[in-house]
């Protein structure tokens, strides 16, 4: 296990995952693990991750297909809810089936769904009208109808689905998820200032989603090629310290307490 790069809100471990997840502190998990559907050389399903992780809050993506096979994988966590990735242009595989133009990111957690950090994330497209509620069934108890009004482009929840182009023409990698599906996730599971993890990082885009948003973020993958990608694409990238709660100096412990656990110290090997 190699620390292969550092900068003021990202580190990246050159490490087959499952040798560093017990050690890795973050709010949430972000990632995108190998599905086992395609001949890709890394595309081998990887078993134990989930179990590994720290954190008690998971965003996966995946695909139907591969969230049924590798049921055994999530035992232990609770499903929250699901997003679909609509991608502008998907892959065909199969002819005779649908073109398929989506992939899934489920959300999982464990322990109290009321303990786990989660922050809405809204639109700026709300339409101007008044609804009135209409009182609930009776199984769900006694409450007096009553109204709420949005306002033309005030806020509303983001829906989940969530369409955004894949990374054509600019891919570094060959499943690479483009940074405006990762960063909402990031932003309702993660607080401005906290870390997030990727145990699968690839070319690192959810570090650099993380970056922009202003959370730090941990990645890994086994693939030295891809630490150097994702090394590339961080050391461009611009952390918004401004937009964050934390201090630099926190975000720098947390990062330390993230590495010191590991048992390595401050003396590390760095790039
Ligand atoms: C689906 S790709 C992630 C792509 C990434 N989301 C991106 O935007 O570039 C999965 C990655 O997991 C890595 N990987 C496979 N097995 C691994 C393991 N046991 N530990 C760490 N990384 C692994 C592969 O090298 C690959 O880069």
């Amino acid at each position: 296990m190699t620390l292969y790069y550092e900068d003021d809100s990202v580190m990246i471990f050159h490490a087959d995952c499952r040798d560093v997840l017990g050690t890795l502190h973050a709010n949430a998990v972000v990632t995108d693990p190998p599905y086992g559907e395609t001949s890709l050389d890394w595309d081998v399903p990887v078993s134990e991750w989930a179990r590994l992780l720290i954190p008690d809050s998971l965003w996966c993506f995946g695909s139907l297909r591969m969230f049924m096979r590798r049921a055994e994988e999530f035992a232990g966590w609770n499903l929250a809810q699901d997003v679909v990735w609509e991608k502008h242009n998907g892959s065909n595989f199969h002819a005779d089936r649908f073109r398929r133009v989506h992939e899934i990111a489920a959300h999982f957690y464990r322990g109290a769904w009321d303990a786990i950090y989660k922050q809405p994330v809204t639109t700026q497209d709300a339409t101007a009208r008044a609804v009135r509620r209409k009182e609930r069934p009776p199984h769900t108890g006694e409450i007096a109808g009553s109204t709420y009004t949005s306002e033309d482009g005030g806020p509303r929840l983001m829906r989940s689905v969530i369409a955004v182009p894949s990374c054509h023409g600019y891919a570094q990698h060959p499943t690479q998820k483009p940074v405006g599906i990762l960063r909402p996730l990031i932003e309702y599971s993660t607080p401005v200032g906290g870390v997030v993890l990727d145990p699968f990082m690839g070319s690192g885009s959810t570090l650099v989603a993380a970056k922009e948003a202003g959370r730090a973020a941990i990645g890994v993958d086994v693939d030295e090629r891809y630490c150097e990608i994702a090394a590339g694409r961080c050391a461009q990238g611009v952390f918004d310290i401004a937009a964050a709660s934390m201090s630099t100096s926190s975000i720098y412990d947390v990062l330390d307490t993230a590495w010191n656990s590991t048992g390595h110290g401050s003396d590390g090997e760095g790039q």
